[in-house]
């Protein structure tokens, strides 16, 4: 894997490989089991967006694994004052050994892997969150043993992590439905890649219907960043696209709730049912750590051959 930009580059193997390199470096840590695989190795770590989990983890992500995680603020960086990116990366492949970025457009994520001779990593554009679904899968294997053959259900907009999550879901066995809002559905492009899974995907606009017989229920804020200023139209369009007690009764009795977080209580999920799921949703925190490291170690083929 030369760069991690979005599951859809990625194929079923190389999204389960991911998940199964993350369970051991889990496992190492855990257990103080030494794993510096990247010793010597430098990360650039750009933010164009907010962030408390993506930047904290893949810097205490790169130092568990003996390398140097640097973080950047794009604001205080020349791309702020217009630097290409072609020159921005072309400079930062001469010092890191990869970069990781979150921002805005994916293609600009997409000409860092272009322009650059090292690893770009995408830590969430207004298209995807590929890390944060690689730490849901993980937390999906650890909770029902498996993927294949379970239902996930994605209630909310159709944005970012929809995207990923119906990839990520989609490639490693599960049967997904989205219920988006029709105006707020998922890009096309993603819907085009789930029409060839037939019936194991759905999308629809009512949470009850989504919801029967759900193994996983999964949600995301309704103003994700960069919109801001339509706060308000959302919480119009979304009301009703909730996870709370009344929807969980349709689900599997042993259903879990995930939130890639932060969480609007009251919005996408009730206080009530957050609480109640707060072991998984904290787990699927702590595990966007191991997810890191393992993608980290993936892109910069690190990881020790068996
Ligand atoms: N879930 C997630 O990406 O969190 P941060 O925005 O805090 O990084
Ligand atoms: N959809 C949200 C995810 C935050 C982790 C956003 O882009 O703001």
């Amino acid at each position: 894997m030369k760069h991690f930009l979005k599951l859809l580059d990625l194929s079923s193997a190389e999204v389960n490989e991911l998940l199964d390199i993350a369970a051991d470096l889990k496992y190492k840590q855990k257990n103080g089991i030494p794993h510096k695989y990247l010793e010597g190795k430098s990360v650039a770590l750009i933010f164009q967006k907010a962030s408390t989990r993506t930047r904290t983890s893949f810097e205490v992500g790169t130092y568990q694994l003996g390398g140097y995680g640097a973080f950047l603020n794009a604001n205080d960086m020349q791309i702020a004052r217009g630097e290409t990116v072609q020159d921005t990366i072309r400079v930062l492949s001469r010092y890191f050994d990869c970069v990781m970025i979150r921002t805005f457009e994916q293609s600009y994520v997409e000409d860092l892997a272009k322009y650059g001779s090292v690893p770009i990593i995408n830590g969430l554009t207004d298209f995807c969150h590929p890390t944060q679904v690689i730490a849901d899968l993980l937390t999906v294997r650890e909770y029902k043993g498996k993927t294949e053959g379970l239902k996930m259900c994605y209630i909310g907009d159709g944005n970012n992590m929809a995207n990923s999550l119906i990839v990520g879901a989609l490639k490693t066995g599960m049967s997904m439905t989205a219920v988006c809002p029709d105006d707020y559905r998922p890009a096309q492009e993603v819907l085009d890649f789930a029409a060839a899974y037939g019936d194991k995907f759905k999308l629809c606009s009512d949470p009850r219907e989504g919801a029967v017989g759900a193994d996983v229920l999964t949600t995301d804020v309704w103003t994700s960043m960069g919109q801001e200023e339509e706060a308000e139209k959302r919480k119009i369009a979304f009301a009703g696209y909730q996870i709370n007690e009344e929807l969980m009764k349709l689900a599997n009795p042993d259903a879990i709730v995930l939130h890639c977080l932060p969480a609007h209580r009251e919005e996408e999920i009730t206080a009530e049912t957050f609480e109640k799921h707060a072991a998984e949703i904290f787990d699927e925190a702590e595990n966007r750590l191991h997810a890191h490291k393992a993608i980290m170690v993936a892109v910069m083929d690190a990881y020790p051959k068996a």
